[in-house]
């Protein structure tokens, strides 16, 4: 099967959107046309992180200059409420707010400008209410979003008595603004007998129509989502999109005019959630050849105020607490704490990066207190096939292939000791090289999410249209959706179109996420697919005289017994259609043989694990704090990568993105529960200076793949977590200049933790 797929116009092009992305004709949000009449919306929302609303004064603001109407927590008819898991976040505040950036009330008037000015109008009298930002803090006062959940292997207690090394410590890891370029946003519009058509920049279309539908009390076949493709999302619209959303389908349903509101960037960044920042307690016991016997952990996520999806967030940070290794004997247990911040919500890794940081601290301190590299108890503790998992599931790993590979390909030793000499030979600049083997389980957590669909029409002219739930976001999924029907059908590529995930086309998705979407839509199509190819192989049998299993489209040709014959893709579909047969077909994909039993917390939650080892390298300015990364090298576990231009993109930007957290995005609330890095200027991401000089991106063909897409494994997250071995390297290259260092577990490892870290520990 030839899945590269050649476009007409000659060569591979990595990427479908490329085109219209180049020509700035790719359509988001804010470029679909306002229809005359449209209205702007803009949110009042909470000065203080927590406290009794007293009294909300509107009046001056209603008198502003274009505003139609305000709109508070009275004006919703259905329900006040868009918690997802756990029904505890309000739409618009009733009388408590509790976080800084809560929305209190919508204003709506004829021009942006004119809606953003009455916002500035509004007072409000707040009572407060004492503050909580820390997430040990709020355990303490047992503000828990829900109980506590344990997974556990073998006996921890009795392991570590036989243990000849045990370390103890904790590990923090704050924080990450998504930062997608395209902020959050929606637009509605008003249909017939009380319907709505909602745009919007959500990863889950069905998740916002059902908000809408509990907001405005209408069932959900009156509510038309519909996502060209999002500006990226990387998790901060699978379940934040849904309040944006849900306040212009409120104001278009009272004043039946098209409603819009795209948040502003700083509005953006203090109104919604972010990654978890997580405070954590370790404890891990090796034997004398280093293997690791036991571990104990105790996770703490700062959830924010409402619980959002930090239970499910919670859940993978213990499916993935071990990474990459086998542990007999393990006990995990996580505590969601309530705090007064904007609810935490999905951000790529899904709480699997802030777990696996924890077992790397645990090993970094253990390897330095035996004074090892990191690296010699990594290797030896990496999961093999057959090996289990703390949550039941057995491996079947690339784990040691990745590693071996990584080792030989990148000349491991050689560039230990390049860098030993480097150190040697320099007083003040100082390299540290660091591996980070990565481990990730592909399906949600949650089973009944395993479930996609696949709406597939061919047209009398042999165009192919196709639709299905999955959101592009720039990781290319509609590419590899479009793939999927042009090999099927063995047609040009410029023959299917890709539309946009609708919720009158495409009902019940799930949201784009968990890396899955590929594979779950993807699968939906290929079935669907098959499906029509079978009713034309019977079409084409009847008039050829042969059988249908003897028929054969290869490149838009009809060949029988591999014979060419006087038919085409095209003509076979007319002939199809002439003889009444339908082409088309609505296919129904669920991830087979996943299960997971929560009572016991074991089972089989992932159809399959992704694999991967990367080796990061960095250059200390020991006089400054200030590094660069010279390197990072990966060998990343594909299976049969479909599309590599699209594999290679989601690794380099997943592994920048993780260096950001691990290294420089640093998110700061003070203690009154406010945002003081609000701005792109006191909130920094990488940019072309601090990415890693080169980034080499290895494709290991790996087998056991076959539940996913052409055997291509899902790519999405996984390499983000690369960017945890940033931590490490610049920990050694710190260590390499002060070995007394008192450098703590705490990322992210800023230039200025850095400097303090340097020159820490000294008399
Ligand atoms: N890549 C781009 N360019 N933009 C994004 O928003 N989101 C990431 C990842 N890669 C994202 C991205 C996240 S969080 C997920 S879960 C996956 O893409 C979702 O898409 P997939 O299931 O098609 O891999
Ligand atoms: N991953 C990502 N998003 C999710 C998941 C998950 O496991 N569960 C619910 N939303
Ligand atoms: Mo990704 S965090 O699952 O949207």
């Amino acid at each position: 099967m030839n899945l590269h797929v050649k476009f007409p116009s000659g060569g591979f092009r990595g990427l479908i959107d490329s085109y219209t992305h180049t020509r700035g004709e790719s359509i988001y949000l804010d470029d679909i046309p306002e229809i005359s009449g449209t209205l702007f919306g803009a949110c009042f929302d909470s000065p203080i992180a927590h406290g009794v609303i007293k009294d909300l004064d509107y009046s001056e603001a209603l008198k502003s200059e274009g505003v139609v109407r305000i709109f508070t927590s009275q004006d919703i008819p259905g329900r006040n409420q868009i918690g997802g898991i756990v029904e505890d976040e309000e739409l618009l505040a009733e009388s408590k707010v509790h976080f800084c950036g809560m929305p209190i009330a919508l204003i709506v008037a004829t021009s942006e400008e004119s809606a953003r000015l009455a916002v500035k109008k509004v007072k409000v009298k707040i009572d407060p209410l004492p503050v909580i930002t820390d997430p040990r803090e709020a355990k303490e006062k047992n503000e828990l979003i829900i109980p506590p959940r344990t997974f556990k292997i073998g006996d921890t207690a009795s392991s570590f008595e036989k243990c000849a090394y045990v370390f103890e410590g904790r590990a923090d890891s704050n924080g990450q603004e998504h930062l997608y370029i395209e902020t959050q946003g929606a637009y509605a519009v008003p249909s017939e007998n009380g319907s709505l058509k909602i745009y919007s920049s959500t990863q889950g279309p069905t998740a916002v129509q059902r908000a809408c539908s509990k907001v405005l009390g209408i069932p959900m076949h009156q509510l038309e989502v519909d996502v060209t493709r999002l500006g990226g999302g990387f998790g901060g619209k699978e379940d934040q999109a849904n309040a944006w959303a849900a306040l212009c389908a409120l104001a278009a349903f009272h004043l039946k005019r098209p409603v819009k509101y795209a948040l502003h960037r700083m509005e953006d960044m203090r109104m919604t959630g972010k990654r978890h920042p997580y405070s954590s307690d370790f404890k891990i016991g090796l034997s004398k050849e280093f293997k690791i016997l036991a571990y104990e952990a105790t996770f703490y996520q700062n959830a924010g105020a409402a619980a959002d999806l930090s239970p499910a967030v919670l859940e993978r940070t213990l499916f993935h607490c071990t990474n990459s290794y086998f542990i007999p004997n393990v006990k995990a247990t996580a505590y969601s704490c309530r705090t007064n911040l904007p609810p935490n919500t999905a951000f790529r890794g899904f709480g699997g990066p802030q777990g696996m940081f924890v077992i790397e601290s645990a090993i970094a301190k253990a390897a330095e207190e035996l004074k090892v590299n990191a690296s010699e108890i990594q290797k030896r503790n990496l999961i093999r096939t057959g090996e289990e998992f703390p949550y039941g599931q057995i491996a079947v790993s690339e784990a040691n292939e990745c590693w071996v590979k990584a080792e030989e390909l990148y000349e491991l030793n050689k560039a230990t000791q390049e860098v030993r000499n480097f150190n040697a030979e320099n007083k003040f600049l100082k390299k540290g090289i660091a591996l980070m083997p990565i481990c990730f389980g592909i399906s949600f957590t949650k089973t009944l999410m395993n479930q996609a669909r696949s709406l597939v029409h061919v047209y009398s002219d042999g165009s192919v249209n196709i639709s299905t739930g999955a959101v592009e976001m720039g990781q290319g999924v509609n590419t590899k959706i479009l793939q999927v029907a042009a090999n099927v059908f063995s047609i040009s590529p410029d023959k299917v179109k890709i539309n946009s995930a609708n919720t009158f086309r495409i009902a019940n998705t799930s949201p784009t996420a968990a890396s899955a979407a590929a594979d779950l839509n993807g699968r939906a199509t290929m079935m669907a697919c098959n499906e029509i190819l079978g009713r034309l192989k019977i079409v084409g049998a009847k008039e050829l005289g042969c059988k249908p299993d003897e028929i054969e489209i290869r490149e838009e040709c009809v060949y029988a017994n591999d014979g060419k014959s006087k038919l085409d893709w095209k003509q076979l579909v007319m002939l199809a259609y002439t003889k009444r047969v339908s082409l088309s077909e609505h296919a129904h994909y669920a991830t087979p043989d996943i299960h997971f039993d929560l009572k016991a917390e074991k089972g089989h939650p992932f159809s399959y694990h992704v694999y991967g080892t990367g080796i990061v390298t960095v250059t200390l300015d020991c006089i400054r704090g200030i590094y660069e990364f010279d390197s990072v090298k990966v060998v990343h576990d594909f299976g049969q990568s479909m599309n590599p231009v699209i594999d290679k993109g989601q690794c380099e930007g997943g592994i920048v993105q993780g260096i950001g957290w691990m290294t420089m995005e640093e998110i700061i609330y003070d203690k009154e529960g406010k945002l003081k890095s609000n701005a792109l200027s006191t909130y920094k991401v990488p940019d072309v200076y601090s990415a890693p000089k080169q980034i080499d991106v290895h494709f290991l063909e790996t087998k056991n793949n076959s539940l996913a897409l052409f055997n291509s494994k899902a790519v999405g997250e996984p390499p983000l977590m690369y960017g945890i071995g940033a931590y490490f390297a610049l920990r050694n290259a710190v260590k390499a200049f002060n070995a007394g260092s008192l450098i703590s577990f705490d990322a992210p490892l800023t230039p200025e933790k850095v400097l303090m870290a340097l020159y820490s520990g000294k008399s």
